[in-house]
């Protein structure tokens, strides 16, 4: 999730890029640079690191120019650094381009364009979109990018600048957002609102397939025929503040409505041709089926994650799993040899312990594939492979979207093992990535409707200690229900295997201790129902997670967060959801800081 900005108008563009891209910083923020039309040629400052590099380089040097692009990356393709900062220009130094999204069949394109004598210097995905415009060029910019994007697979949002047309701006999206904000003599075409906002409050909004060309006095909205489209004006009411969360009141509400598209993003391209697309684990297929053990290490929401992936991957592929929080697994003279798959899971890729725990497995020669968030992280260094979700930055400090997006990629990992073993046949391989591809939708089925969630969390806003059920991979949702709460609401929560309440936690049943259970449809559901009623003949309140057109479990309890069915390995996504929605009201019901929450930090990186 990168941030882009175009001006053309009549004030100094590199200002208005870079006050712009400073409002972008929270959709990315490993490099930035900016491409300017100034005398005749394309003035091209990038910068790896925070934006703050990028404008002191322009302060040194300042450009005086009144239209240009700049960018600030979250890198997908190509680890962070100068050469793949945006923007990227063709091979004449005329054309200049910025992207935000993932383009699937960058590869082929580039195999295309360098065969046809381009020279692509980057490892980027969208230095071939530029050199693809280059290509279609003849006179017309508009119609070089018509025929540009109808060769491109994957998520776009783009702005482009030719000297040939030095006042105008063309851009295009589709499956990434992008506005242009009209004003008197000017328009600045941008990622997000927010860096319009100081400009204007009239926002052309673009759609996916369309096409604008922007010019000081004009905006003109075009389809990919270029056929005059209507454009959708929008005026904002939001202050700077809502603007930067998307209206959302907190970041962590932002991503947690974000989850379709973090999933979305991380499994595109994943199954090709009735194979999981798994690359990037850099093993051949008999390497892959010569796995008999994995062994998964991380901390905090990223081990609740390793045990919902212990779940798929023993269930799928056969293979045994065992999963440690990584501040022990060093320390405990691990059981690992070259014939174990270390699977590190780490949203920030920084967090000391999963780290330390990284050099400890390949010290004892097992190969290990990360699972990160974030391009260029320490943990990518240190790894044999990396498996990325593509989740943007997740802001708030309590893990939301990058938890589901962990789980989606972990069931592409274990739908590759049992593929690689031969425990699943390509027809039900299929079958599970179909449903696995509507999770998207689910989670967003979930998201328009809550129920009474918010009048749940309204009763509990004062509890001192809650419990946390749930049976199978029922466990691992249960247990980061429980973190969630207690990390941002402050009130102690655990989390069991409901099985074991009758071996002593049943002694903390009252009718003070409100009780959550994960009783989506699963093949121990009349256990867990069992289990309920042994809490509820104690007194204690229930909030059940439960599956659409589950009559029963109304009888067993206060209150039901219904979602969609789906199959019980694809489960523990949906009932997540929920969970992080109920923490987060009951925690502002009690005046929390939700995205900053007391004594905790992002990214954990002491041991
Ligand atoms: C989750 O809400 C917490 N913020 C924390 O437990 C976090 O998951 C843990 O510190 C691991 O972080 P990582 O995924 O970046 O390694």
């Amino acid at each position: 999730m990168c941030g882009l900005v175009g001006y053309t108008g009549n004030r100094v563009a590199s200002e208005v890029l870079i006050k712009g891209l400073a409002r972008l910083e929270y959709r990315g923020y490993d490099s930035a640079g900016v491409a300017c039309v100034r005398g005749g040629e394309l003035a091209v400052v990038r910068r790896v690191g925070k934006l703050v590099n990028l404008r002191t380089a322009l302060d040194g040097a300042p450009i005086v120019s009144t239209v240009g692009i700049g960018h600030t990356r979250w890198a997908t393709h190509g680890r962070p650094s100068e050469e793949n900062a945006h923007p990227h220009c063709d091979c004449t130094g005329r054309i200049a381009l910025v992207h935000n999204g993932i383009i699937e069949n960058y590869l082929e394109l580039r195999d295309e364009l360098a065969a046809a004598g381009h020279i692509l210097r980057s490892e980027t995905d969208t230095e071939a979109i530029v050199h693809l415009v280059e290509s279609y060029y003849d006179g017309d910019l508009a119609q070089a990018v018509a025929k540009s994007i109808r060769r491109l697979e994957g998520s776009y949002a783009l702005a482009v600048i030719h000297l040939d047309d030095p006042g105008t701006i063309v851009a295009a999206r589709r499956d990434s957002p992008l506005i242009i904000g009209t004003a008197n003599g000017e328009n600045i075409v941008a990622s997000d609102i927010p860096a319009v906002l100081e400009y204007t409050r009239e926002v052309v909004v673009l759609n996916d397939g369309q096409i604008a060309i922007v010019t000081p006095d004009d905006v003109r909205v075009v389809d990919v025929n270029l056929e005059p489209v209507e454009p959708e004006m929008m005026h904002v009411e939001w202050d700077l503040d809502a603007a930067e969360k998307g209206g959302y009141e907190d970041f962590m509400l932002k991503e947690i409505h974000e989850q379709p598209t973090a999933l979305r993003e991380t499994l595109r391209g994943r199954f090709v041709d009735g194979e999981i697309e798994l690359s990037e684990l850099k093993m051949t297929p008999s390497e892959v089926s010569a796995i008999d053990r994995v062994f998964i290490i991380a901390c905090g929401t990223s081990f609740h994650a390793g045990l919902v992936a212990k779940n798929l991957i023993e269930r799928w592929a056969r293979i045994p799993v065992e999963v440690q929080v990584s501040s022990e697994f060093r320390y405990n003279d691990p059981i690992v040899d070259d014939e174990t798959l270390v699977v590190a899971i780490t949203q920030s890729g920084e967090t000391a312990d999963t780290l330390a725990g990284v050099r400890e497995a390949r010290e004892r020669g097992a190969k290990v594939i990360a699972i990160t968030n974030v391009v260029g992280s320490r943990v990518t260094r240190e790894s044999d492979g990396v498996i990325y979700t593509h989740a943007g930055p997740e802001i708030g400090v309590a893990a939301t979207k990058t938890f589901t997006a962990q789980i989606a990629a972990l069931n592409v990992l274990a739908l590759k093992l049992a593929q690689a073993k031969g425990t699943l046949g390509s027809e039900e391989v299929e079958r599970i990535w179909l449903e696995l591809s509507t999770l998207p939708d689910v989670v967003e089925a979930i998201l328009a409707n809550t129920g009474d969630l918010e009048a749940c969390a309204e009763e509990y806003v004062d509890a001192a200690s809650s419990l946390f059920l749930g049976r199978g991979i029922g466990v691992p949702v249960a247990m980061e229900g429980a973190l969630k709460l207690k990390e941002i609401s402050y009130i102690h929560a655990e989390a069991y295997a409901a099985g074991e309440m009758k071996h002593g936690p049943i002694a903390l049943i009252t009718d003070e201790v409100p009780v959550v259970v994960v009783a989506t449809q699963g093949h121990t559901y009349e256990k867990v129902v069992s289990n309920i009623q042994e809490v509820r003949a104690r007194g204690a309140q229930v909030i059940a997670v439960a599956t659409a057109g589950d009559d029963e479990i109304r009888q067993h309890a206060e209150h039901v967060l219904m979602v969609p069915r789906t199959s019980e390995a694809l489960s523990a996504i949906p009932a997540t959801v929920p969970l992080q929605l109920l923490s987060y009201h009951i925690a502002k019901k009690r005046g929390c800081n939700v995205d900053q929450p007391r004594n905790l930090a992002k990214s954990v990186t002491v041991e």
